[in-house]
């Protein structure tokens, strides 16, 4: 029996999810192609050379999912909703079987008593916005703020939580900077103002959703600690670099209106007013936490300042990722006290990488996942124990999912899926976490 942890009264536990990942079905009712269709069959993209197309067909399976989720007892579920299930291609007509896959899906949650938070973009973009130049094109922006209309009608009633993008850092950097996810655009400074298309995506999203009466809107910003390599003044430079990279260059515009120094001149656009759609006040920030990176300066003559490094001394996930959940604390003291006016934090996704799979006795005893959730939660704790004001928590995923560019090499889930059956095992991870979430409601 787990004894409560020291979190404040009516926080909020949730599991995270997203459509590309755990949905399949990307050719029915109406759906239209997105980049992440296009790039999956593409060769050499993804390492095992799967995509989306069936995944956890969550699509067909949501009201098992959904008693997954009454059963383990958390509060709270975000999902994300496939624009191209609503607007198979990017704008004009609405596609109402996508529009009812959503509706039953946020009624069947309330029924079990779960509160929804609904994602808008988890970068299922529909190819068509792509063809026209996707996020490096600022209509795509204005084609988002007119999808989130959409949902915040269908939805603003019975959602209580929304996030307009998710790690718009990721799309930016990786998707467009660096190429290794859709829609695989290698342009390195290029991508520069696909990060202001998005924030501005983000503010005209923030508008839509307030229009139609959204209780609590926020984010879901990726954070990643940057670690110089050594005390090296050129490794803290370039660690200084991919943090307003990374961290900076989508946090400082939606939380002080501003970009950090010389950036704001790279953005297309009026710049000026953008900002002030973008600063809108927000009821949470989402933070996204998994590890911190280790940088050190390139070589000269690189195209970037700064090389990634593997911090050594701490374990590693089985993505290789380190497992720190002391930088979890310091970063959520660093927001806190770099951006003195942030709202009330909600983490929107922490968790890890395991492939535990079932013995014998069908059992999935993940024992990593497990203390590395229970020390990032303890690490949230200790966040609020020097003054944070952290509301909830989301661990990723409730499912085993499609890891992106890494297929299905990678599980998340508090539920192993077979991806041959598509049985569904709760891990003990699964009953560890419903534990920890009866203990804090009884307060023990
Ligand atoms: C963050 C992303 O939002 C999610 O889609 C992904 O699966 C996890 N990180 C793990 O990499």
């Amino acid at each position: 029996m787990q004894t409560r942890l020291p979190l404040p009264p009516g926080f909020l536990f949730g599991t995270s999810t997203a459509s590309y990942q755990i949905e399949g079905a990307v050719t029915e009712d109406d759906r239209g192609p997105s980049i992440w269709d296009t790039f999956t069959a593409e060769p050499g993209r993804v390492v095992d050379g799967s995509s989306g197309a069936v995944t956890c067909d969550h699509y067909h399976r949501w009201p098992q999912d959904v008693e997954l989720m009454r059963r383990l007892g958390a509060d709270g579920y975000r999902f994300s909703v496939a624009w191209p299930r609503i607007q198979p291609s990017g704008s004009g007509p609405v596609n109402q079987a996508g529009l009812d896959f959503y509706d039953r899906l946020v009624d069947a949650l309330l029924a079990a008593g779960i509160t929804p938070m609904a994602t808008l973009y988890h970068w299922d973009l529909p190819q068509a916005l792509e063809d026209e130049g996707g996020w490096l094109n600022r209509d795509t922006a204005y084609r988002f703020g007119e999808y989130a209309a959409v949902m915040a009608d269908l939805l603003a009633d019975r959602v209580t939580h929304w996030c307009p993008v998710n790690e718009p850092n990721v799309v930016t950097l990786n998707g467009y900077g660096e190429g290794t996810l859709a829609p695989g655009k290698a342009l390195t400074y290029g991508a520069i103002p696909v990060a202001h298309h998005l924030l501005l995506g983000h503010g005209l999203a923030v508008g839509a959703l307030r229009s139609a009466g959204a209780a609590q809107v926020g984010t879901a910003t990726n954070h990643l600690p940057v670690w110089p390599l050594s005390d090296d003044g050129a490794d803290h430079q370039a660690a200084a670099v991919l943090d307003t990279l990374w961290n900076r260059l989508f946090a400082d515009p939606i939380l002080l209106g501003t970009y950090p120094e010389g950036l704001g001149d790279a953005m297309p656009g009026p710049v000026a007013d953008d900002l002030v759609t973008i600063s809108q006040p927000l009821d949470f920030y989402g933070v996204n936490y998994y590890n911190p990176l280790g940088v050190r300066a390139a070589p000269e003559g690189s195209p970037l300042p700064f090389e990634l490094g593997e911090i050594p001394g701490y374990p590693t996930t089985d993505f290789g990722w380190p497992v720190v959940p002391e930088a979890f604390t310091d970063l959520l003291v660093d927001l806190k006290e770099r951006y003195p006016a942030i709202p009330p934090i909600i983490v929107t996704e922490n968790g890890a990488s395991y492939a535990t799979g079932p013995d014998e006795h069908g059992v999935v005893d993940d024992q990593d996942r497990i203390d590395y959730l229970d020390a990032h939660l303890r690490a949230v704790a200790d966040a609020v124990g020097r003054g944070v004001d952290v509301r909830g928590y989301y661990c990723w995923s409730l499912l085993d999912n499609f890891e992106w560019a890494d297929g299905f090499t990678q599980r998340f889930g508090l539920v192993h899926v077979d991806y041959d059956t598509l049985v569904r095992t709760p891990k003990r991870s699964f009953d560890w976490y419903a534990d920890v979430i009866r203990a804090h409601r009884a307060g023990t």
